[in-house]
């Protein structure tokens, strides 16, 4: 296998800053949950490293959940078809939800996550995502909490694949598409 490095252009978030803004959003979220119960669902696989880091900021007692969903065709880009792939384990009725997801490009995952969990009854139910890139937006989607807008270009690392590989980077990365051979398998968040 090749190493990353090899397909690295830039470096677009660094291993301090995200520590950095994952610390401002835990205080954030904790002020807001404050006597309140905090029930956080993240979004596999891409979500996992955000989740992780974050609940270890998150300063009142919380939960997690974890949901997968699948989008149907080409790898890098989104179609607009989603499918739940992996449902939660525990109910979210009357429970203040947090959906935790590493980025929001188009807006049809968390427009059909958000649709899908709203017909349990959640008390609340708020999306925190790490990354923004709103010049890709095709459905409107509200976001609460957000850790970094950025262009609109291709990003790994830090939970993000690039073809399923290299989400154990502490960075967020820009790859140099031009160097990577033509992906065929379909993206699984
Ligand atoms: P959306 O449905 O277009 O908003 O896409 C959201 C999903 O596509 C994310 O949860 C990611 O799994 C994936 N995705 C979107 N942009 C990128 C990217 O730049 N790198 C890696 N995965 C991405
Ligand atoms: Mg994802």
């Amino acid at each position: 296998m090749q190493d990353y490095r090899e397909y690295l252009d830039e470096i677009l978030v660094s291993e301090d800053a995200l520590k950095q803004r994952i610390s401002e959003l835990g205080q954030e979220i904790s002020r807001d949950y404050q006597d309140q119960d905090l029930h956080l669902v993240c979004i596999l696989k891409g979500g996992v490293l955000f989740l992780t880091d974050l609940i270890r900021e998150i300063s009142v007692p919380n939960t997690i959940d974890f949901m997968a969903v699948s989008s149907y065709g080409a790898a890098r880009k989104s179609t607009g078809q989603v499918r739940i792939s992996m449902d939660l384990v525990e109910g979210i009725h009357d429970r203040n939800v947090v959906l935790v997801e590493d980025i929001v490009d188009s807006g049809y995952t968390i427009a059909s996550v958000l649709e899908f969990l709203e017909t349990r009854h959640p008390k609340s139910l708020r999306v925190c995502t790490l990354l923004d890139k709103p010049e890709r937006r095709e459905v409107q989607v509200p976001i609460h909490y957000r850790g970094f807008v950025i262009p609109n270009k291709f990003v790994f690392g830090y939970g993000l694949d690039l073809d399923e590989k290299y989400r154990d980077l502490p960075f967020i990365g820009v790859p140099d598409l031009g160097k990577l051979p033509e992906s065929s398998e379909a993206s699984k968040g």
